[in-house]
């Protein structure tokens, strides 16, 4: 139970009509309130791209500075919503140009630069499913993803195109492949089999419409990992912009004159959900920088662009507390008034050490890829109780269950499963059905996460009901790294786990077992470790990988990853038959 201090808010936050809304409808909340806040189209249909960019425009804003870029070199571009609008009808009417019809998948593989929001909003805008890809997947992982989702365009950039050569052979349904050499970063010419991003640009019209896509329209997919297969491709509706909205109002805090920065990256849920739509449809002005990671870098950011609100995620927070609290106390940061974050567990050290360092704690609040927007949060308004996770965004109905469907009672540990429906609510796993049926169970949404709700309605995180490694905010499914591991000609099997760290809460470990004639040595670990760096991505990859005689199996065959786990740990190994169909 709750060991370190509530924090409590001043008034002020109370007084602010965005977190007294939260505070006063939490009881007589209904959706229908929100869709009005929206513009809908003149033909009654709903467009993502339109309520994050085109509605202000409508609205006379259309001057104002929807982004500010830096690139990875130290460039600089800005642009106004009426900007963006030019540019995703530019990038709309490229892709009927081609032949692009509503409903055909639309991957993007590339870094945070500004086109890659272009080729998002521009696929939105004309009726695409956009999926995009995080860019330091290796070939394997993309190779799946397009398979996957019979991805008819991929927009991608010179680089990332030379690490994903091979796989073109083997994607039929792929027709074109829109290179983007952004500032001319590469030397050499676009290979004359694809297109030209600023040439198809410069042949399309600035104007597009009428835009045709209704809330119930398919929009943006993500894949994420399970247990078992390979990851599922968890598809969303342009009604999820509801959510994203609400959300970012309510959760984040965002008001009109906000400098808002996210630092997820948009081929992750969050990069898409709160680097993009939320911010947008609530008309703030948004930073985004491309490079990674870096303690005084990520200070001068919210310095210099004068950041108000920060949505960040649990590894990177201590990453910045191993680098201590004086460092960010020799940065302006007065202008930052909201920080929140997502993705892993937030320990309440974390919490109180933005107290100290930064002046304000981090929100933390829970979601996942199939919700697709921010179902439990502490809120600016709300106190908040360092280590939980919050309390359920009005209108969202979670509970902690049993197998059955059945409520437990306070206090009480269990599955977190959530009220089906909400607005964001996922509608389908890509051509796996029958893996989206599994999900739910009596009128309830299984999340996969086991947690409890204390007596003040507050929802504590316990850990995952499956074998999914988080490890710094990203879902890695054992099976995906396994299955790499085994094209290896040395390894007859492979089990994967996810091993406690203190930074990326778990780092990705693997145990092989090796083919006749091929010994255990420092050097084959070595070329192990290489190789599934090479095909996954480093992010996914083992960071350590043990040789072992025999991997632990069941009666059926299946490899006991739980087992292995344990004995990772040190722990008793338990009775080892209950696993048998685990
Ligand atoms: O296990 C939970 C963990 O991340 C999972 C969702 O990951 P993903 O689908 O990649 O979505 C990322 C966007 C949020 C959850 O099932 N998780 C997420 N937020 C929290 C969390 N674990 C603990 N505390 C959180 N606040």
């Amino acid at each position: 139970m709750q060991k370190h201090q509530t924090i409590m808010k001043p008034t002020s936050a109370k007084d602010d009509p965005n977190l007294s809304d939260y505070q006063n409808t939490r009881e007589s909340f209904d959706w229908s309130d929100v869709e009005k806040e929206l513009d809908w189209l003149p033909n009654g249909g709903l467009n993502l791209a339109y309520e994050a960019i085109d509605r202000h425009v409508a609205k006379g804003n259309g001057e104002k500075l929807a982004m500010i870029w830096e690139g990875k070199n130290g460039e600089k571009e800005t642009y106004s919503y009426d900007q963006m609008r030019i540019e995703t009808n530019k990038f709309a009417n490229s892709l009927l140009n081609l032949g692009v019809k509503k409903g055909e998948r639309v991957f993007t593989f590339m870094e945070r630069i500004p086109e890659i929001y272009f080729a998002v909003f521009g696929t939105l805008k004309m009726g695409g499913v956009i999926g995009p890809l995080f860019s330091a997947f290796g070939p394997d992982p993309v190779k799946d993803r397009l398979e996957n989702s019979g991805a008819s365009v991929l927009v991608t950039q010179p680089e990332l195109l030379k690490k994903i050569e091979s796989i073109f052979p083997s994607l039929p349904n792929l027709k074109h492949i829109i290179v983007v050499n952004k500032n001319g970063r590469s030397s050499e010419p676009v290979p004359p089999n694809n297109l030209d991003y600023y040439k198809l640009m410069s042949d399309a019209s600035e104007e597009f419409g009428p835009i045709a896509t209704t809330r119930d329209d398919y929009s943006i997919m993500h894949y994420t990992s399970g247990t078992t297969g390979k990851p599922k491709g968890a598809v969303h509706r342009h009604n999820a912009v509801i959510q994203h909205y609400l959300t970012g109002k309510w959760c984040l805090d965002l008001h009109e004159n906000d400098i808002y920065w996210c630092t997820a990256d948009p081929g992750w849920v969050t990069g898409t959900s709160y680097g993009m739509s939320a911010p947008w449809t609530n008309g703030v002005t948004q930073v985004i920088y491309e490079g990674g990671f870096n303690a005084r870098k990520w200070y001068q950011i919210l310095q210099d662009y004068k950041v108000s609100v920060w949505y960040t995620a649990p590894t990177a927070i201590r990453m910045l507390m191993k680098s201590g609290k004086e460092l960010p106390q020799s940065f302006d940061l007065s202008n930052l008034r909201f920080s929140a974050s997502v993705g892993e567990p937030l320990n309440p050290e974390a919490v109180e050490w933005g107290v100290d360092a930064i002046g304000m704690p981090f929100h933390d609040n829970w979601w996942q890829t199939e919700t697709g927007a921010i179902m439990i949060a502490n809120y600016a308004s709300a106190e908040i109780k360092p280590g939980s996770m919050g309390k359920p965004l009005p209108g969202i109905f979670p509970g902690i269950i049993d197998a059955e469907g059945n409520e437990k009672s306070d206090g009480e540990e269990g599955n977190l499963a959530v009220k089906t429906p909400w607005p964001s609510m996922f509608q389908d796993y890509w051509e796996q059905r029958e893996r989206y049926d599994s999900r739910f169970v009596a009128g309830w949404y299984l999340t996969g996460d086991e947690a409890y709700r204390d007596s003040d309605g507050y929802y504590w995180f316990i850990g995952r009901s499956d074998d999914v490694i988080n490890t710094a905010g990203h879902l890695v499914g054992p099976f995906e790294v396994e299955s790499a591991l085994i094209e290896h000609p040395a390894v007859a099997e492979a089990g994967v786990i996810g091993k406690p760290d203190p930074i990326a809460m778990e780092v990705v470990k693997a145990f092989v077992s090796l083919k006749e004639g091929y010994e255990p040595s420092t050097e084959l670990q070595r070329e192990l470790m290489g190789f599934a760096r090479q095909k996954l991505a480093a992010a996914v990859a083992p960071r350590e990988i043990e040789i072992i005689d025999s991997l632990p199996k069941t009666r059926s065959g299946k490899i006991m990853r739980r087992l292995l786990k344990a004995r990772e740990l040190g722990l008793p190994e338990g009775d080892t038959s209950t696993l048998e169909e685990d």
